[in-house]
């Protein structure tokens, strides 16, 4: 079935000029991106597309992370694409995250509160158009 997703490349990414090899990725896969944006987020938009995690210890230093220089927002679309970025991506935590992954190839742990993992990717239809409206609204 033909869906769409939310794919951030977070400011490491970006700061490290890993946008084009990541993108590279999902386009390889055959996923097409139908729109995307350069966004400094501001802490408005970090909090509600954090809304979950709000409470959690990493909360804040997360949002400082994601506020701390341009992300590269992309809508991408194709069958699965939701399922299939995630899988591109792998496991959250860049080092035991499997080799062949965008976070298991290029990603490091850096020994920060946060989890500096590249990309984030929506995990759900729904998440995936609640995320979409806020960041392409
Ligand atoms: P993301 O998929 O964007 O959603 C929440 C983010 O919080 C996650 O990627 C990581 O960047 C970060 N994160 C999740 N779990 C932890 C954790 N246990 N410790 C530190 N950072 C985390």
């Amino acid at each position: 079935t033909a869906e769409e997703t939310l794919i951030l490349v977070k400011p490491d990414g970006v700061a490290r000029n890993l946008t084009g090899e990541i993108l590279r990725r999902v386009e390889a896969k055959g996923y097409r991106i139908v729109d995307l944006k350069l966004v400094n987020a501001d802490r408005t938009l970090l909090a509600e597309h954090y809304a979950e995690h709000e409470g959690k210890p990493f909360y804040e230093p997360l949002l400082e992370f994601m506020g701390s220089g341009p992300i590269v927002a992309v809508r991408a679309s194709g069958n699965r694409v939701i399922e299939g970025f995630r899988a591109l991506a792998g496991a959250t935590d860049p080092t035991t995250a499997a080799p062949g992954t965008i976070r298991g190839d290029l990603g490091r742990d850096w020994g920060l509160a946060v989890q500096q993992n590249l990309v984030h990717g929506s995990d759900s239809t729904l998440s995936a158009e609640r995320e979409l409206g806020l960041w392409f609204a």
